[in-house]
């Protein structure tokens, strides 16, 4: 091949710099200059001018963030020296112990602090040579951690390199070490648990598990749809603190592009240390993130190595952990609310107590094997703690008082719609299968308008809580019953924008059928399965009439999805949305897909790097032939096609005794 004109090359790096500094601008600053449409563009630009040109692309290429292979496990790093923890103190009495202490060690009485707020996420070392981001290490047991660089690299406020020239003149070396905090902001927090709440998945507790979920997703494409952010506060060269004052490391890591944490101070007291503290207590709801305490550090590092560690924590910093936020109060009943899903949560129903500036009378107990861990029964005096954003919830029985006697029953029908609820073998939740039940209505409508199903662009909450409040809307099928005088009468409503939402309303109708099955929101039936259906059946009316045996015959749908499905059809009211919704002319049939059987019932693991095909090629390659792709062996597993770099499940099919082939292998076995 020709090699690539010098202009190319000088293109790519103008706009490879360009991308850098819009990023920069956008996560680190928070103030884009350019618009989203701009912004893609010029990441379009460059995408395709390294498709032409794939010799050019370097791992700091700002087009690299996403999209790493899916990795088999991940590799442990030892650390260039520890990563600590930090002591922690609750009260005003014990800091003033810690600063005693430090005079006594130091010798001194006149000592500089930084002050900083304690991020709740989870520690991450990153490292640089040449300015260019190499590895990423989780904490691990702060000796050896986890390479987690594929996942680190779609972090956006993470820079994947800086220029020689931002380094010097930032006063950083071109290798070096960054430590901080890895955290999901509250709002993605709520964000993503809410849509997997909406797909029937389970949520997490709280933004702290997420993000170290987040981080050893073996799938980096997760990570990088889950938004991570990162603040560093450490900068070490050869394992050592780099800087002559914590409060250079800061403003240096500053200059060089990263996002540190802009709520720090450099104060000269134990007054000012405790007035920060006193000040972010009180402020702590208005942070996008969590936090809980604040870090305490001496400034200057001489002095911190002069006092040295005591076991894991440095004597030089300390945590002043706030309180969590709870308080003692009785449960008085428990009421089952059934969310968009139709999972039915127990609400713990309580003798209202102030928390952290709020009046607490609701907190949830999860599910029944929560109630079941805690022992609790109504009329018990239970303790309920609240963090950030997120609901309270209660986390023990106060045995102080006396107990309750009324035992927590499991729910029979659903609170609102009084259908009888279902818990499916296996389950922890109880579900209304009612699609007509209006506590899921919102969801519901939500779910079906979306982009990826039917999408009707403009039917965001607000339409769509106007619609069911007016009772305009009852059932998805109602939306096609919507007339231009109905939406007119809305608030904020015009005859324009009437008329395009029943312009995007009649678009919808002409979406493929896999789309409308999507949208009726059966349990555990995603986008994927839907798509599975639609090419089996070829057609609404064939899915409906199902049973559960031949369900199972399709791609990827075993018991439960089939037990999932039949339920769904085999209540009245589904049934007749349905028929509401073929009336109203939606597509009801598709393109019957035969799937070859030549691997029916087959079940294979993809492992290790393909040379010939990338993993969604041979997963295809498999699910055409009728096959099933697995993403962990087992004794189940049919074949383990491995490809080089193998690892633990390659080991494990070893184990196993499964068999294991090559692509050559796979291709035969696949081919008509
Ligand atoms: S300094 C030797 N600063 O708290 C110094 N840690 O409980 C070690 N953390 O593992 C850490 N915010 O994950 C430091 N501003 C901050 C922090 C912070 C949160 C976390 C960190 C550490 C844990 C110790």
């Amino acid at each position: 091949m020709a090699s690539p004109g010098k202009d190319v090359e000088k293109k790519i790096e103008s706009l490879r710099g360009k991308i850098r500094h819009h990023e920069y601008l956008y996560y680190v600053l928070d103030q884009p200059e350019i618009s989203d449409a701009d912004f893609d563009k010029l990441m379009r630009q460059l995408k395709d001018l390294e498709a032409e040109h794939p010799e050019l692309i370097t791992a700091d290429s700002p087009t690299q963030r996403v999209g790493g292979k899916p990795r088999e496990g991940f590799v442990k790093v030892p650390h260039s020296s520890p990563m600590l923890s930090l002591d922690n103190t609750y009260s005003e009495d014990e800091l003033r112990d810690w600063e005693r202490r430090v005079h006594q060690l130091s010798g001194r009485r006149e000592v500089d602090y930084v002050c900083e707020l304690k991020l709740d996420g989870m520690s991450l070392a990153l490292i640089y040579e040449d300015g260019k981001l190499l590895r990423g290490i989780t904490r691990g047991d702060g000796n050896v951690g986890e390479d987690v660089t594929l996942n680190v690299r779609t972090v956006r406020s993470v820079p994947l390199s800086i220029p020689k020239e931002k380094l010097k003149k930032a006063g950083i070396p071109a290798d070096f070490e960054v430590r901080g905090e890895l955290l999901m902001p509250t709002a993605s927090f709520k964000k993503i648990n809410e849509e997997r709440e909406r797909n029937g998945l389970p949520t997490f507790a709280n933004p702290r598990n997420f993000t170290a979920g987040t981080v050893r997703q073996l799938d980096s494409n997760v990570t990088a749809e889950r938004r991570l952010d990162y603040f560093p506060y450490i900068l070490l060269q050869n394992g050592r603190t780099y800087f002559d004052h914590h409060s250079k490391t800061l403003a240096a890591l500053d200059s060089a592009g990263f996002k540190v944490n802009p709520n720090h101070k450099l104060v000269r007291s134990m007054n000012e240390v405790w007035a920060f503290i006193q000040h972010w207590e009180e402020k702590r709801d208005s942070l996008p993130y969590e936090i809980d305490g604040i870090v305490i550090k001496v400034d200057r590092t001489s002095l911190q190595d002069e006092l040295g560690f005591t076991g894991k924590a440095p004597r030089w910093a300390i945590a002043y952990k706030y309180a969590a936020r709870g308080g003692v109060t009785k449960l008085e009943s428990i009421r089952w609310q059934t969310g968009r899903t139709g999972k039915l949560t127990p609400v713990a129903e309580l003798a209202p107590i102030p928390i952290g500036g709020t009046t607490v009378r609701n907190a949830t107990l999860h599910n029944m094997d929560e109630i079941q861990r805690l022992g609790v029964k109504i009329g018990d005096w239970v303790r309920v703690e609240r963090g950030g954003d997120v609901i309270p919830k209660i986390v023990e029985v106060d045995n102080e008082h006396p107990r309750g006697t009324t035992e927590i029953e499991a729910p029979e029908k659903c609170s609102v719609c009084g259908t009888k609820v279902v818990r499916a073998e296996g389950e922890v939740d109880y579900r209304c299968v009612n699609a007509n039940c209006p506590a899921k209505l919102l969801g519901t409508i939500l779910h079906f308008a979306s982009r990826g199903v039917m999408n009707i662009d403009g039917m965001g909450e607000s339409l769509v809580s106007q619609l069911i409040e007016r009772s305009l809307v009852k059932n998805v099928a109602d939306i096609y019953d919507l007339t231009k005088d109905k939406l007119l009468g809305l608030e904020r409503f015009a005859d324009k924008s009437a008329q395009n939402i029943l312009k995007e309303i009649e678009n919808s109708k002409k979406l493929p059928l896999e789309r409308v099955i999507y949208g009726l929101g059966i349990r555990m039936v995603g986008e994927r399965t839907a798509q599975f259906l639609a090419e089996h059946f070829g057609s609404m009316e064939a899915l409906e009439n199902a049973g559960v045996e031949e369900l199972q015959n399709v791609n990827e749908v075993g018991p439960r999805i089939a037990e999932s499905i039949a339920e769904f059809f085999g209540n009245s009211a589904n049934r007749k949305l349905v028929s509401r919704l073929r009336e109203a002319g939606l597509t009801m049939s598709g393109q019957k897909k035969e799937r070859g059987t030549k691997l029916a019932g087959k079940t294979f693991v993809l492992t290790g790097t393909l040379a010939h095909f990338s993993r969604d090629e041979a997963k295809k390659m498999i699910e055409d032939a009728g096959g099933k792709v697995s993403g962990s062996v087992s004794k189940k597993t049919d074949y383990v096609v491995a490809g080089s770099d193998a690892g633990s499940k390659l080991d494990k099919a070893k184990e196993l005794g499964v068999e294991v082939i090559d692509e050559g292998e796979l291709k035969k076995l696949s081919a008509h």
